[in-house]
């Protein structure tokens, strides 16, 4: 068997190989989902485009995907988060480097934002495909929702006869979103519109892409069913605060190694992945202050016993800033010249934009020095109103990851216990979308809407990691949940619970 792949070094498959054993075991969820439904093979005649970050947890993912039937292509979703021996190792599967058996993805560490799209391109063009449709995927598996908004985007440019020229004041990354959806157009003018024919739905992972599904769904633009996997609680409550909680300061550690302890560590955002920022600088020894925009993730961090101020009260003061919103222009340009000299700035965001980089490189006389990939000092112009100088009379700031996702360009993102619960309802997403696409209408689960999974499912992915941490679960008597009015076997809680 021969297929398409590009990785950064196939020889590296070997290493990716140990670490993947070694996640497997720390991976109860997904390896029970194998045991399962191994034999059963729900997943058969599903091909999945894949686009989440080529990590070894992914890997794990991406290989109980293939053992429950489905065909997988697979991209990362950033372009710093792939670890290149994962990446390899899935490509070779149970083949050698010379003749790979595995899965074919397109995943590097340090990929351009041109490869970065080509890549998402790759995952959505299987071949055979433009002579056959019935070859193309019938399934995405989403981070931060950018393969679905290549498809939508695809069709809207087609509906309405072509694909647009940028403008000047289109952002470069939109440039290149039209550049590959022309490219793909020019060969097979419905391209995009066939391909998003044959999809059958979109199971996404996070915050972000998320929030773009609801804007579609609302707008009736959505083009094929979608599951909500970030806010199964056994994913939001979860990865998001726990996940960040170990690889923020992980992240951290390794671009800087700068001690924590004794420093002022601003977190913009108080969400789940602020919680678990706050909770680890401050497990650090850092004097964490919090800021927010809503009242009430406000009023919980002073409840958690965080200071919570406005940016601009804290911007000369604070040693460590940390992005968690999912908002944009969170940190300014102006605010990074106004930081202490070697302030540290950075993002554990889906996106980019929460720091005004493209404003920080605009300022004039400014220059970046790298001191390791994923970590840059920007040094600011001298000037007589920032007192804060270092021994070459200038101050400067340090950039993780240029502004990306620090915990996964500085380290290798969330740990995979915790990736466990996040994979296993991916899994479990892909089986429910797959598994019931072809209902009749009066029996459909699954229309053109964004659902969330069922909290028996949400509680199904709990129990399967009770065992590996040696929780004893108490059993409700049959007497107990007939007085509190539920099942023995769950659910415990009302949809509307919060956790
Ligand atoms: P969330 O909605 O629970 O929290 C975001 C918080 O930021 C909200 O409380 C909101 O009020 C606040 N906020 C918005 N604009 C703000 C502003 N201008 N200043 C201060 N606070 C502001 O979302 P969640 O789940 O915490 O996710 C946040 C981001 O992190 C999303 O982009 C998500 O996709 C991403 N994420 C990243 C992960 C990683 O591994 N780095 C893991 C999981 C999520």
């Amino acid at each position: 068997m021969t297929f398409d792949y590009r990785v950064a070094d196939i020889s590296l498959h070997e290493a990716g190989r140990h670490q993947i054993r070694l996640a497997e075991h720390e991976m109860p969820g997904l390896m029970a989902l194998r045991e399962e439904f191994g034999e059963s093979q729900p997943l058969e005649g599903a091909r999945i485009a894949g686009s989440l970050h080529m990590t070894v947890q992914t890997a794990v993912l991406i290989e109980t995907l293939v053992a429950l039937g489905a065909e997988v292509r697979w991209a990362s979703c950033n372009i710093f988060s792939t670890q290149d021996e994962a990446a390899a190792a899935v490509v070779v599967g149970t083949g050698t480097a010379e003749d790979p058996q595995g899965v074919p993805v397109f995943a590097w560490k340090g990929e351009t934002l041109e490869e970065y799209w080509w890549t998402a391109e790759q995952i959505l063009t299987w071949p055979g495909a433009d002579t056959n449709p019935e070859l193309g995927p019938n399934m995405i598996l989403d981070d931060g929702g950018d393969a679905t908004l290549l498809v939508h985007k695809g069709v809207e440019f087609e509906a309405a006869g072509a694909v647009p020229q940028a403008t000047d004041e289109d952002p470069e990354e939109y440039r290149i979103i039209l550049d590959v959806l022309r490219a793909g157009q020019s060969q097979d003018p419905q391209k995009w519109t066939r391909i998003a024919k044959g999809i059958r739905g979109v199971s996404e992972e996070t915050t972000t892409g998320v929030h773009r599904l609801y804007q579609l769904a609302e707008q009736g633009k959505l083009l094929f069913p979608a599951i909500n996997v970030n806010d199964s609680v056994t994913k939001s409550k979860f990865d998001n605060k726990y996940g960040i909680r170990h690889s923020l300061p992980d992240g951290i550690n390794r671009a800087t190694d700068v001690l924590i302890g004794g420093k002022v560590a601003v977190v913009c955002g108080y969400g789940d992945v602020g919680k678990g920022a706050a909770e680890a600088l401050r497990g650090q020894g850092a004097r964490v202050v919090v800021t927010e925009i809503d009242p009430i993730c406000a009023l919980q961090a002073a409840m958690d016993g965080y200071q919570v101020v406005r940016l601009e009260s804290v911007v000369h003061e604070g040693d460590l800033f940390i992005t968690t919103t999912g908002g944009k222009d969170i940190i300014r340009a102006e605010h990074m010249a106004a930081m202490k000299d070697k302030a540290i700035v950075g993002n554990v965001g889906h996106f980019d934009n929460e720091i005004d980089m493209a404003g920080l490189a605009k300022i004039p006389g400014i220059r970046k020095v790298e001191i390791k990939p994923q970590v840059h000092e920007w040094v600011f112009p001298a000037t007589e109103a920032h007192d804060g100088q270092d021994s070459r009379g200038e101050h400067s700031i340090i950039v993780l990851s240029e502004g990306r996702l620090l915990n996964l360009g500085n380290a290798t993102g969330h740990p995979s216990f915790v990736m466990s619960n996040s994979f296993a309802n991916q899994t479990i997403a892909q089986i429910e979308l797959w598994t019931k696409r072809d209902q009749p209408e009066a029996e459909r689960s699954y229309e053109k809407e964004v659902y969330v999974l069922p909290k028996i499912l949400d509680e199904k992915v709990a129990r399967l990691h009770l065992d590996a941490l040696g929780v004893e679960l108490t059993e409700l008597t049959k007497d107990q949940a007939d007085y509190l009015d539920v099942d023995v076997a769950g659910p415990y809680k009302a949809d509307h619970y919060r956790y």
